[in-house]
């Protein structure tokens, strides 16, 4: 009998153990779902649109490292709404049941995700929002980012405005959480260095009607004016600069996303300005001049920073994919996977901070001919500060 019940036991563990195999040979022969919110309609539809494009194309290029699982991709179009965000999150995770949602571009629509996402069995990669909070007061351990924390590129410009020994600036955003918290950013190194904020605009989002408010700044008449402005906001805002006369009298500073998928539309008027980011269009890197090639060639458009950023999401996950030989099943191991990452990315190496924000390069830019040049790099390395973190 004593027999009996080893050799049932033995067989029922057997049972068991085939019936788990089974299970994780369905499960990696099942595609890896990837849940895409971004927008592709409304002012950043252009930043959407960049983002989507890395993203595929990392993952086209790495095929080979994700061991034979083919990648779903559900895209949802966020309008950049944040009252959009927690519908459109809740359905990639509960219908559609996405191992990986990636998304967004705007703050506030990262907010309602986050609410949504936190410590639930999905990954989250933010391609793009810098809300602080992501990865500050609202890290969580399935929350990364591939882009940025607002602070990380304006933070550098204070003291590079400093250092071109302005005192008296104005400062201009959107009024939202990522316009607020970049303007935030640059006044911490600029008021500690001495200078002083002598007026600060802010225009509702995503209206674009500059005219009145750049009567006012020629009007004060400061050293120089710190703006944050992105996608169809920066070409309107960059070209009224130039018709109102203010370009080439108060010098204009922004973070990166000024210039960023924009001097073609902007013109002439773009020329000579300078900002901080984290990435430049002529990095002298084999991984950059490879991959802005490849992106004109699959898109007929010249990359920017926000494909570099998707792009960064897919080559995360085929990375992280590999190291797990195909088999994403176990959420803590995948995260470790993916903290323990080095990505090679066009921006140059981004490692991740305990909060799972990229340390990164911060680059001051030039326009010269339509194109952001690397002209110094003020911040290397830069971690963002995480205040709030508890990971
Ligand atoms: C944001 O809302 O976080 C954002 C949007 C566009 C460019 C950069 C940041």
């Amino acid at each position: 009998m004593e027999n009996y019940n080893k050799f049932m036991r033995t067989l029922l563990a057997g049972t068991v153990v085939a019936t788990l195999s089974a299970q994780a040979l369905a499960d990696n022969a099942e595609p890896i779902k990837v849940g895409v919110m971004l927008p592709f309609s409304g002012i950043y539809a252009a930043l959407g649109d960049a983002g989507r494009n890395g993203l595929k194309m990392a993952l086209k290029e790495h095929a080979g490292e994700l061991h034979g699982r083919q990648i779903e991709f559900i895209e949802m179009d966020t309008e950049a709404k944040p009252e959009r965000a927690p519908e459109i999150a809740s359905s990639l995770l509960n219908q559609h049941h996405a191992n990986f949602i990636i998304g967004p571009v705007h703050s506030g629509v990262a907010m309602g995700m986050i609410k949504v996402l936190k410590d639930q069995d999905t990954i989250m990669i933010i391609p793009n929002a810098g809300a602080n909070a992501a990865t500050g007061p609202l890290c969580a351990p399935n929350i990364f980012r591939t882009s940025f924390s607002m602070w990380q590129p304006s933070y550098p410009m204070g003291q590079v405005a400093l250092d071109s020994a302005y005192k008296r600036v104005v400062t201009m955003s959107w009024n939202y959480g990522a316009g607020r918290e970049s303007l935030e950013g640059f006044e911490e190194a600029f008021k500690a260095g001495g200078g002083e904020i002598i007026k600060q605009i802010m225009v509702p989002f995503p209206k674009t009607e500059f005219q009145s408010y750049l009567s006012e700044i020629g009007s004060i008449n400061p050293d120089a004016v710190f703006v944050f402005f992105a996608g169809g906001g920066a070409v309107k805002f960059v070209k009224d600069y130039d018709a109102l006369g203010l370009k080439g009298k108060i010098p204009l500073l922004g973070s990166g996303f000024l210039t960023e998928g924009t001097t073609s539309a902007q013109g002439p008027s773009a020329e000579g300005i300078r900002t901080t980011l984290h990435y430049a269009d002529g990095l002298d890197n084999e991984v950059n001049t490879k991959f802005r090639q490849n992106y004109q060639q699959m898109f007929g458009k010249e990359a920017d920073i926000y494909a570099v950023q998707g792009y960064d999401a897919g080559l995360l996950i085929a990375k992280a994919v590999d190291q797990l030989g195909g088999d994403i099943s176990d959420q803590a191991a995948l995260i470790q996977a993916m903290e323990s990452t080095t990505l090679l990315s066009p921006r140059g190496e981004v490692s991740f901070s305990k909060a799972h924000n990229p340390i990164q390069n911060i680059y001051l830019r030039e326009v010269v001919d339509g194109a952001n040049k690397v002209i110094d790099v003020p911040a290397a390395k830069l971690e963002d500060p995480a205040r709030g973190c508890k990971l």
